[in-house]
């Protein structure tokens, strides 16, 4: 297993740049499911993620091309995916594969709404906690799906095809605003679904299926009103700039120190993250080209947040605002309030020597005047990027354990960060 080994207190300087979002490719990647035709994503980001959904597409009958192999990745440019599912050949996603990554059982709407029938492991826990699919299970049902549970697997029949139906969330879920956007695409009628996610992916993915036929009104709100189409056809579509890697580099400007302009990142798709930022004392500024974070020398501020849906302050940017909190000049309280175990990156941090207290889903973060340079365990994949920000920071050596975690979302890491400065190798076991 590989690892990342860190040496801190380097500056960052220079420009690095954002990848397509993963969070919008993957559904986007799902998407193609609903149409026989072809459907073209550019900028899309090479991570494990997207390589484990190739595999579970084609194992539907997705064909695949990749435009633009290249033998060196371009830094700028994600690839070109040709999607076709001109036929669907199993409408099985086994438990296997929706195991290993959970946005995978996303599969089920799109494949129930164009085959009327689906069988999908059901993901099961994951490590940042229970995650349930009852929502997604709801609106199937509300689109006039017969749902089963049988041996672990999720078993859909909609045999006379889905109707549009009105979904209402009791609780705002990303995944299953998804599911019911690209099901209710290929319904017969209109879907009206309220207390949809907000999160910029989701207005992604839906920009896509208007693309593809489907009709769909509210776009970007929490109302999302749609037309469903009897077929769909095939589109070309750009994969929007991946908000929380932005976030992420911006935060490991803020620890290290140093002026860095990222380019492609879309400022407006993280305010808060960035307000927040810029509360603790850290300069950021929209350039022709992106994001411009910079911090020379002062002090950070501590600071009092909880996660939210969009826009509120993303669950997914919480461990690396906590890494940079544990330097911060006074005392920080960041309350989960998304998922109920999200805070694995604690006790690794205290190995680097933060001082975190937990209390049910809050972390009270009393800055400390340095950080020592640890091994440590990468546990989930943001959890993980947080331990590369503490190991910017700290003095001395970090080495990050069970890296594939990050590979699952961060493509070309230690290139980014070594490129503005940082100390950072990947050790190759084996
Ligand atoms: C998406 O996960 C993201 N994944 C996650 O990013 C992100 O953390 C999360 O949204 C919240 O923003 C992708 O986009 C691929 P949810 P998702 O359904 O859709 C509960 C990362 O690091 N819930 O919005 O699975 C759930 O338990 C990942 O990139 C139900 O109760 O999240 C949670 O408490 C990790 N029943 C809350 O809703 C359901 O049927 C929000 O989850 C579904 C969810």
């Amino acid at each position: 297993m590989d690892r990342i080994s860190i040496v801190g207190g380097k500056p960052l300087n220079g420009s690095l740049a954002i990848s397509g979002a993963k969070n919008a490719a993957l559904p986007l990647m799902i998407a193609s499911l609903l149409t026989s035709e072809r459907l073209t994503l550019k900028n899309v980001p090479n991570l494990a993620d997207v390589n484990t959904l190739a595999r579970i597409l084609r194992n539907h009958g997705v064909d695949l091309a990749v435009d633009g192999k290249r033998s060196e990745p371009s830094p700028y440019l994600g690839e070109t995916f040709h999607l076709t599912a001109r036929d669907i050949v199993d409408t099985t996603a086994p438990y296997e594969m929706v195991a290993r990554m959970r946005a995978s059982f996303w599969v089920l709407g799109p494949l129930l709404a164009r085959c009327g029938e689906a069988r999908v492991s059901m993901p099961g826990g994951c490590a940042i906690g229970t995650r349930p699919v009852d929502l997604h299970l709801m609106a199937m049902k509300a689109l006039g799906a017969e749902i089963d549970i049988d041996g672990g697997y999720v078993v859909a029949r909609a045999p006379h095809g889905l109707k549009g139906a009105r979904i209402t969330f009791p609780k705002v879920s990303v995944g299953a605003t998804h599911s019911a956007l690209m099901a209710a695409s290929l319904a017969k009628g209109e879907t009206l679904i309220e207390n949809a996610a907000r999160e910029p992916e989701i207005g992604d993915v839906a920009e896509c299926l208007t693309k593809m036929g489907a009709r769909i009104e509210g776009i970007g709100t929490s109302t999302l009103r749609v037309a469903g189409a009897s077929r769909l056809e095939g589109a070309v579509h750009t994969v929007l700039p991946d908000r929380i890697e932005t976030g992420t580099y911006a935060f490991a400007v803020a620890a290290a120190g140093g002026d860095v302009e990222l380019r492609g990142a879309r400022k407006s798709l993280l305010d808060t993250a960035l307000i927040t930022l810029e509360k603790t004392g850290v300069a950021i500024a929209e350039t022709p080209h992106g994001i411009r974070v910079s911090r020379n020398g002062r002090d950070l501020e501590p600071i009092t947040i909880e996660t939210q849906p969009y826009p509120g302050f993303p669950t997914d940017l919480q461990a690396q605002l906590m890494a940079l909190m544990t330097r911060a000049k006074g005392t920080s309280t960041i309350r989960e309030t998304i998922f109920e175990n999200r805070f694995m990156h604690v006790q690794e941090l205290a190995r680097l020597g933060a001082d975190i207290q937990l209390q049910g889903d809050t972390a009270t973060i009393r800055g400390v005047k340095s950080l020592r340079g640890a091994q440590v365990m990468a546990t989930d994949l943001r959890a993980s990027v947080s331990l590369v920000i503490a190991g910017l920071m700290a003095e001395g050596r970090t080495t990050i354990n069970r890296v594939y975690h990050l590979d699952r979302g961060f493509e070309r890491l230690e290139q980014k960060l070594s490129g503005c400065g940082a100390e950072i190798e990947r050790l190759v076991s084996g």
